[in-house]
């Protein structure tokens, strides 16, 4: 059991970027999609260590627009992995306050899962212990360009920043103040392009799977650690 020590400056947002899941499983002996499996496990038992910790907002990267170009195989577990976790943990999100929330274009998924996940987001849109936000079908460049035809469309010659933000998918939620991605990899592979400006970010070399919350422990350590300066002076 550890020990449930204060970290001091935790970030308000953490996006993860779950990679590693396909390494792992080969490296078991396994099909990928075990890797999946367990990297349902890791998101859940994360959840239950960001509650813990009392970070407000993390946004898990689930499944990226660049990931239709897996196997049919592939992606058909992904769907029912994520359906069972939907169903399973649905309890669990109304009574422990866990919100939830999507970005990305949900449209191009099986009805039935868009079905269990606005109901999802239904029954928990008054929680706010944590927001989990999923980012399905989710790429940063998609949502830009989204973005900026719905401006075209709503007839608007000019933007603010602060007004363009307003049609991007994060509406409701903060920039992320920190980016992991875990598998060693260091790449951002088209993940919150705008709202990722200034946040710090951490490559540990665990593979996602294997993700617990002594690793969430030591990756807020190093954040705490961080001078952030926005581009001012220190
Ligand atoms: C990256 O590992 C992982 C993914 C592309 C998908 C992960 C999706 C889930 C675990 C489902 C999430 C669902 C919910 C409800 C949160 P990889 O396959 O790219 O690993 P590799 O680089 O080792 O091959």
């Amino acid at each position: 059991m550890l020990k449930n020590k204060t970290i001091k400056n935790l970030p308000t947002h953490i996006g993860i970027i779950m990679d590693g899941n396909g390494r792992w499983a080969t490296n078991q002996g396994l099909p990928r999609n075990m890797g999946h499996k367990e990297g349902i496990n890791a998101v859940d038992r994360t959840i239950d260590a960001l509650i813990k910790l009392k970070v407000k907002f993390v946004t898990f990267f689930a499944f990226s627009t660049e990931n239709w170009k897996r196997s049919k195989d592939e992606i058909d577990g992904i769907f029912n992995l994520t359906r069972e976790y939907l169903k399973t943990k649905k309890d669990k999100f109304i009574n422990r306050g866990i919100k939830l929330t999507t970005i990305g274009e949900l449209s191009k998924f099986p009805k039935d899962l868009q079905n269990e996940l606005t109901s999802m987001k239904k029954e928990t849109k008054n929680n706010d212990k944590i927001i989990v936000n999923l980012a399905l079908n989710y790429g940063g460049r998609n949502e830009i360009v989204r973005a900026v035809n719905n401006i075209i469309a709503s007839g608007k010659q000019t933007v603010s920043e602060e007004e363009f933000a307003t049609y991007l998918d994060t509406t409701s939620i903060p920039d992320p103040d920190f980016i992991i991605r875990t598998s060693g990899e260091e790449r951002v592979s088209n993940f919150m392009l705008y709202q990722m400006a200034y946040s710090e970010f951490y490559f540990p070399s665990v593979l996602w799977p294997d993700f617990n919350e002594r690793h969430l422990r030591k990756a807020l350590k190093v954040y705490s650690k961080r001078k952030r300066r926005f581009g001012g002076i220190k």
